[in-house]
């Protein structure tokens, strides 16, 4: 049909009423189809110049000014087009697109909430979500979640899902959706390196640092053999599995069965298929738990006769191994159960580390006032490896506290003991802090000891800052208080107070 051809049809059928479909929008989809947007645009033009309140030619060249990148001129005819018929989903929805494009979001949230009103739709909320995110809107997350109930498969809602739950903090659920994604999508480029990237964010930065510690490693595989071969078909517990090295160590050990936890569930889930691939999956069972919610004969089928863990930090407490090991030994372990570790011990020893005290706390730096900055520093331990810095040891070590992780029963959970210590002073000085270490006895015969004179172990020691520098002479005996909470350990000197 050639041009003049068109254009008598097109008055004949104007003249006879409502064009439906236009003469010439078979073409005007080839064109489109093809990319050719101009002659689209020409015969579309063609169209509304007789009529102008075609809704084909204002929702076709909606269509085409969108295609072309110019939104504002397409949000004039899908105006048009939505205004000729206010019932037709796709004129609002076509217009909140061109809407959001021309940054007009409120205009555009309203025209595809108009759109789901009249014919709820996947892809209308996926827009609709992906508005929301852009302007921060919480309601996000609502709308990706209506687009999946109306089609779960479709992979970019629940890739954008993710990225909403992960800007929420919420890694596990984020990790969810990314799975879920590339389920649908194998080859959604975007959902796999997201799923990387939560992944790396869901353990932390100690994970392989410690797997690469091959002295804590080798240590436990020794205690954990040993264990293993005194007891004749063990059921062994490893408490926070993480990768599940401890349950497999315990595995190739000879042990019948290994129950492995982990809290942290795409951790456990990963352990899983860590576990199987090593081929140890008809032997280790892993529970993506707390060990506190473990049941005998649901989770685990009877109780442990070895209980494996590693779950203390440079401090030792804050991962809460007290609890947690008085809680498996009461719940968890058959009677004489062994534990590995099954004891442990906090020593300090005082320092004078100069460089660290111009930031512990802030204050001066570059000629600058930086103490309001202070509200940012952790006041209590944090982690360093002695040996890396500048510091003189002042005292000799001292011990703080030992536990018998078998006996340990936890009190209060609120309380903190006071510890009153004694530090004999070595070398004259300004005692700025506390480093302290632990010695984890996994056994009768094996230690690790995280002293700063025992090597480099991935742990480091810990350190904490005192409020003020106490002069300290040689030959003194410094008195040192601990306040000793179930997670927590803190150190302070009272000011002048020598015990000689
Ligand atoms: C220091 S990592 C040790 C991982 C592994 N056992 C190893 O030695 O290579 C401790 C792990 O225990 C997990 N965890 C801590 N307390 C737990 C508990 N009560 N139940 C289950 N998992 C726990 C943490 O999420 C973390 O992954």
């Amino acid at each position: 049909m050639d041009r003049e051809e068109r254009r008598r049809l097109r008055k004949q059928g104007h003249e006879d009423g409502p064009l439906l479909p236009a003469p010439g929008m078979e073409e005007v989809g080839r064109y489109f189809n093809a990319g050719n947007f101009e002659a689209a645009g020409e015969i579309l033009e063609e169209i509304l110049s007789v009529d102008p309140k075609n809704f084909e030619g204002n929702f076709g060249l909606g269509l085409v000014r969108a295609a072309e990148g110019k939104a504002a001129m397409a949000v004039s005819f899908f105006k048009t087009a939505a205004a000729v018929r206010p019932r037709d989903a796709e004129a609002h929805f076509n217009l909140g697109l061109a809407l959001f494009q021309t940054g007009e979001p409120e205009e555009a949230a309203a025209a595809y909430r108009r759109s789901i009103e009249i014919a709820p739709n996947a892809a209308t909320w996926l827009n609709l979500g992906i508005l929301y995110q852009d302007t921060g809107d919480l309601a996000a997350a609502a709308s990706y979640a209506k687009a999946i109930d109306i089609n779960p498969r479709q992979a970019q809602a629940h890739n954008n899902l993710g990225n909403v739950r992960a800007q929420a903090g919420d890694r596990e659920g984020a990790i969810r959706s990314y799975e879920t994604a590339l389920e649908i999508d194998p080859g959604n480029a975007a959902a796999r390196s997201q799923l990387n990237a939560a992944r790396a964010r869901t353990i932390q930065g100690w994970h392989l640092p410690m797997l690469a510690d091959t002295a804590r490693n080798d240590a436990y595989e020794k205690a954990i053999t040993q264990a293993v071969k005194k007891k004749k078909g063990a059921h062994v517990l490893d408490i926070g599995t993480g990768s599940g090295l401890l349950a497999m160590m315990a595995a190739r050990a000879g042990a019948e069965t290994v129950t492995a936890c982990e809290i942290n569930i795409p951790l456990a889930d990963i352990a899983r298929q860590v576990v199987s691939e090593n081929g140890f999956a008809d032997q280790i069972t892993v529970i993506g738990k707390s060990s506190e919610k473990l049941v005998v004969g649901k989770d685990m089928a009877r109780p442990a006769d070895i209980i494996v863990s590693e779950i203390v930090d440079v401090g030792l407490l804050r991962e809460g191994v007290l609890t947690t090991l008085s809680h498996a030994v009461q719940t968890l372990a058959a009677k004489g159960a062994e534990m590995i570790p099954a004891s442990a011990e906090i020593l300090a020893v005082l320092v004078e580390a100069p460089a660290l005290r111009r930031v512990n706390p802030l204050s001066e730096i570059s000629g600058f006032d930086l103490s309001a900055f202070d509200v940012f520093r952790d006041p209590g331990y944090r982690k360093i490896f002695l040996a890396n810095q500048e510091h003189k040891l002042l005292s000799r070590p001292f011990p703080v506290a030992a536990f018998d992780f078998r006996t340990f029963r936890p009190g209060d959970p609120n309380h903190f003991d006071t510890l009153e210590l004694e530090a004999e002073i070595l070398e004259d000085g300004a005692a700025q802090a506390v480093v302290f270490w632990f010695e984890l006895r996994l056994d009768e015969e094996t230690v690790i000891s995280t002293s700063p004179a025992s090597g480099k172990t991935h742990w480091g020691q810990a350190i904490q800052f005192l409020d003020t520098d106490i002069p300290v002479c040689k030959g003194d005996r410094q008195a040192v208080t601990a306040l000793l909470g179930i997670q927590e350990i803190s150190f302070f000197l009272p000011v002048g107070k020598k015990t000689n």
